[in-house]
């Protein structure tokens, strides 16, 4: 029997074809059930249009990649970037989007959630010139939030955006929109400015435009999720702080510091409760108990950096006591450090706090530094 490419006239398999004007990105995770549905409404609401669909999936445990592929192999206008060993959403979607050779790309959560039959009017908009950047709007004229859900999201959105507002070059009513399109060739040009961590990809891309940005919104109704569930969580709130607080250092502090110097000062205080409680105790000595109490502090603050600071990257399995020993062999010059040149200032009459200030600064940067390239090393 024949098969399918067999039967095809050779000039036809030969010939190129060229990219779609349209690829959709899509980032997903743990989203199996509605990766099929998605692409069946998006064939729908997107009649007419040359369009492909890229999903990128963080090796979700419940095997959604598997069925991107499955429907790859039917629709080659399905395509599907499977990382591992990663998370995060707005760094899926800068993939996603950097594997495009399209005219336009559209970012679009992979929930149905996002109402792709407003896809078309975002297009239009771009086709003509007329915008940079069709953001769907649920808080514009004739969108809505209903689906949100809980009430406490509505109240972290709306705070949320009453922030964004304080300090966009551009306004919008929806900065936190996963739902938006531009041209490519824009965000190629931006790419490089984009902090990739978190949810907030729209406010992170606008905050890279700057002024001048045409931005155009698109109003569209939220809709209730329906299977599977969002993967929003306090961490994400905290990174949205941190990524707000880059922007607002000018990028001078980066978002990975900020976070390492927040759970090293919360080191601080499990070594100093650690250390009452063994004094309470008593028996060990002081000696001894700090040394305790400052490696009980460091294993902490390895744990915490391993799931916030570096929660893209997180160290599993073998790799993880690997990272243990190491962060402590680290931390440990970098207290000595610490200690050393906080002593060397106030011998040279430096005010005790000065010292004590400066050496903490060095040891920061010093643990932050060699942790970064040593201990949670890109791959
Ligand atoms: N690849 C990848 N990796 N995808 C992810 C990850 C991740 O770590 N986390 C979430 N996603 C995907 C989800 O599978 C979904 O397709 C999309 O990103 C949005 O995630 P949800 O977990 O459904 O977010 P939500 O509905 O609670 O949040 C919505 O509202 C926020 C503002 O209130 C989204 O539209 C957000 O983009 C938006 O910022
Ligand atoms: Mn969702």
């Amino acid at each position: 029997m024949l098969t399918l490419a067999e039967a095809a006239p050779a000039p036809a398999r030969m010939a190129p074809r060229p990219a779609p004007e349209l690829s959709v990105v899509v980032p997903c995770y743990n989203e199996r059930a509605n990766v099929g549905p998605l692409v069946a409404r998006l064939g729908a609401a997107l009649a007419g249009i040359a369009w492909e669909v890229i999903f990128v999936d963080d090796s979700s445990p419940d095997g959604t990649a598997a069925e991107v592929l499955r429907l790859g192999a039917l629709d080659s206008r399905v395509r599907c970037i499977r990382r591992i060993g990663r998370r995060g959403l707005s760094s899926a979607v800068i993939e996603g989007a950097l594997a495009s050779s399209a005219q336009y790309v559209a970012v679009m959560d992979g929930d149905l959630q996002h109402d792709e039959t407003r896809l078309p009017a975002m297009l239009a908009p771009l086709r003509a010139g007329t915008a940079d950047l069709a953001v769907g709007s649920r808080h514009a004229e004739g969108g809505d939030a209903a689906g949100l859900g809980p009430a406490w999201r509505h109240r972290a959105s709306e705070l949320g955006i009453g922030v964004a507002q304080l300090f966009l070059p551009v306004r919008l009513s929806d900065p936190m929109s996963g739902f938006f399109a531009l041209p490519r060739p824009l965000f190629e040009r931006l790419a490089p400015r984009l902090t990739g961590a978190g949810f907030k990809i729209l406010l992170d891309i606008v905050l890279a435009a700057g002024k001048g940005l045409r931005v155009v919104e698109i109003p569209f109704v939220f809709r209730p999720r329906v299977a599977g569930e969002s993967k929003l969580d306090v961490l994400v709130i905290v990174q949205f702080a941190a990524l707000l607080l880059d922007k607002l250092s000018g990028g001078l502090l980066p978002l990975r510091f900020i976070a390492f110097a927040c759970v090293g000062a919360f080191g601080i205080l499990v070594n100093l409760a650690v250390l009452g409680l063994l004094t309470k105790l008593g028996g060990l000595g002081f000696d001894l108990s700090q040394g305790l109490a400052t490696l009980v502090a460091m294993l902490a603050n390895f744990e915490l950096n391993n799931r916030l600071t570096y929660r893209d990257q997180r160290l599993r399995g073998q790799r993880l006591w690997q990272g243990r020993v190491l962060f402590i062999l680290v931390c440990g010059i970098g207290a000595v450090a610490n200690v050393g040149i906080a002593g060397m200032l106030y011998q040279s009459h430096t005010n005790w706090s000065l010292a004590g200030a400066a050496g903490a600064a060095i040891g920061v940067v010093w643990n932050y530094a060699v942790s970064a390239t040593l201990v949670w090393r890109a791959r």
